[in-house]
């Protein structure tokens, strides 16, 4: 049997628990799942690439099956050259529906051995988004239990240091 390899791509500005969730549940189910942190100059990241994956390196430090790391150009060029199968995307809530459809379609047009799979995170986690995060973060508000410790601490060090 061939390894079973999927690819978990995103922007991971921060990961939130939400990302962890869909991650664990992707690595049960696959034999090893890369988390591609996209590189993205033309937005202006809260944290630089290098440091969304330093601390999704730490997260799944645990996880052997777990690995990190970053992509640029077309998400199937990288799927394809890891020889991944498989895309896995999490679906909150019926709103994400419309945006991840045209992206599974438009992948699947670009190459058709790439399968997508939509994965639903924990019911806590519906209404959960890196932009929300930022966005209460910034505001004062408290964001424990939404993102893993590591990414609250780099939070609140960003801030202090300006
Ligand atoms: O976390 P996000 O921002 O929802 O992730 C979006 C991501 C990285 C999956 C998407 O923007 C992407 O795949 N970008 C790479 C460029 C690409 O392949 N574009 C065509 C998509 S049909």
């Amino acid at each position: 049997m061939p390894e079973r390899l999927a690819v978990y791509p995103g922007t991971f500005d921060p990961l939130t628990n939400g990302h962890v969730d869909i991650i664990l549940r992707g690595a049960r189910l696959f034999d090893r799942i890369i988390v591609a942190t996209l590189i993205n100059p033309e937005k202006s990241p809260l944290f630089p690439v290098e440091e969304r994956v330093e601390m999704a390196r730490q997260v799944f430090e645990p996880y052997p099956n777990v690995e990190v790391d970053t992509f640029d150009g077309l998400l199937v060029d990288y799927a394809r050259r890891k020889g991944a199968q498989v895309i896995v995307r999490g679906l909150r809530a019926v709103s994400d529906f419309e945006y991840e459809l045209q992206m599974a379609l438009m992948n699947r047009r670009l190459h058709p051995d790439v399968e997508t799979v939509f994965m639903m995170p924990a019911e806590a986690y519906t209404y959960l988004s890196s932009r929300l995060v930022k966005e209460i973060f910034a505001l004062g508000g408290s964001i424990a239990g939404l993102v893993p410790e590591v990414v609250e601490t780099r939070l609140h060090a960003k801030q202090r240091t300006g």
